[in-house]
């Protein structure tokens, strides 16, 4: 009898236990909950939907044309793929505001844009 009951209880832990794990997978993967409580759909980044955008508002304004900053062009998804898969933008985009390669210099983007950007060059950085 108390054997049974023992192996019940740890049957349910183990249950517990594997129920967090799982859905723990689930909200790395599919959904992140930003800090202001905003979910940060991952699941589906494309270029046209997501990224175009963060580049245009926080890149494009120093990054274009010949007069680039840096030399670096990120007015077209060519551009922007090359400096994606060679690490070039994560490099500077992850760094802390206190670093002077931080960009953009003016301030971070957001938690949820860097995990989108992240997740769209994980994927290959498509014209999608
Ligand atoms: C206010 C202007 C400005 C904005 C906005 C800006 N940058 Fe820059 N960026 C610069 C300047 C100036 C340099 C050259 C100095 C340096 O390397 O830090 C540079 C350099 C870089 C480099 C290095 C290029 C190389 O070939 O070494 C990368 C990568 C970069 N920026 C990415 C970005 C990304 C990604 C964004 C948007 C999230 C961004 N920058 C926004 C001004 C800007």
């Amino acid at each position: 009898m108390r054997v049974n009951r023992w192996s019940k209880t740890a049957s349910a832990a183990l249950g517990f236990m594997f129920l967090m794990t799982a859905s723990r997978c689930t909200y790395d993967n599919i959904e992140d909950r930003t800090g202001s409580g905003i979910f940060c759909d991952t699941s589906a980044v494309s270029f046209s939907q997501d990224i175009e955008s963060i580049i245009q508002q926080s890149c494009e304004g120093c990054h274009n044309g010949i007069s680039a900053s840096g030399g670096l062009n990120l007015a077209d998804h060519q551009n922007i793929q090359s400096a994606a898969l060679n690490g070039l933008i994560m490099d500077r985009v992850r760094r802390p505001l206190s670093d002077p390669l931080s960009m953009p210099p003016n301030g971070p983007l957001s938690d949820c844009n860097q995990k989108k950007l992240r997740a769209w060059i994980n994927q290959g950085a498509l014209d999608n």
